[in-house]
């Protein structure tokens, strides 16, 4: 496995963000939506950066599996509970590759009422290839292969390590 992104390079971004946020956000008390599951380490370090009031909700979508490209469609697992309707939202994501994930999510909230809908994602994988995704938030823009690390997994593993990594063949069998 190779080291991509560090804890510390991690950690600027999200308090880089957290800046940004606050400025916009501070005083229009959102909704925070963490996409589960690769974003729960992100989101927990980012609203620590908040500094104002705010509430939490989670959804879980999978679009992967066990493998390191999208298999079929977007399922949705889990929604937020909390009323949306006339409320800002911020959608906390790990990862943006194709953006179909991020188009459909973004999609959902809209339908949910949700005004304005806004976007935090810590990678932005996308290049020049993926579909166009108002990105209000990015932390760090790289394109790469497949990476595990703070949250994000391969088949469910390696979420609990502090930085990002780019898994190597031998990696893939666990
Ligand atoms: P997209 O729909 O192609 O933009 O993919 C984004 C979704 O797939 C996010 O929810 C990520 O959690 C997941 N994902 C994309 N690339 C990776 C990766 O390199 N490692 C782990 N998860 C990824
Ligand atoms: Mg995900």
């Amino acid at each position: 496995m190779k080291l991509l992104i560090s804890e510390d390079e991690i950690q600027a971004a999200v308090r880089r963000l957290g800046e940004e946020i606050t400025r916009d956000f501070q005083k229009r008390d959102p909704v925070v939506v963490p996409i589960l599951s690769g974003s729960f380490m992100f989101a927990a370090d980012l609203i620590r950066q908040l500094p104002f009031p705010l509430e939490v909700d989670f959804m879980k979508v999978s679009s992967y599996k066990d493998s390191t490209a999208p298999v079929g469609p977007i399922e949705i697992h889990l929604e937020p509970g909390t009323p949306l309707k006339g409320r800002p939202v911020l959608i906390v994501e790990d990862i943006v590759d194709s953006g179909g994930t991020l188009i459909r999510i973004i999609e959902d909230m809209k339908k949910a009422g949700a005004d304005p809908v806004k976007v935090a994602v810590l990678l932005d994988k996308r290049g020049r290839k993926g579909k166009p995704v108002p990105i209000d938030y990015v932390g760090i823009r790289k394109e790469c292969d497949f990476v595990v690390g703070y949250g994000t997994d391969y088949a469910g593993h390696y979420r609990n390590l502090s930085g990002i990594y780019v898994l190597d063949e031998p990696d893939l069998k666990l």
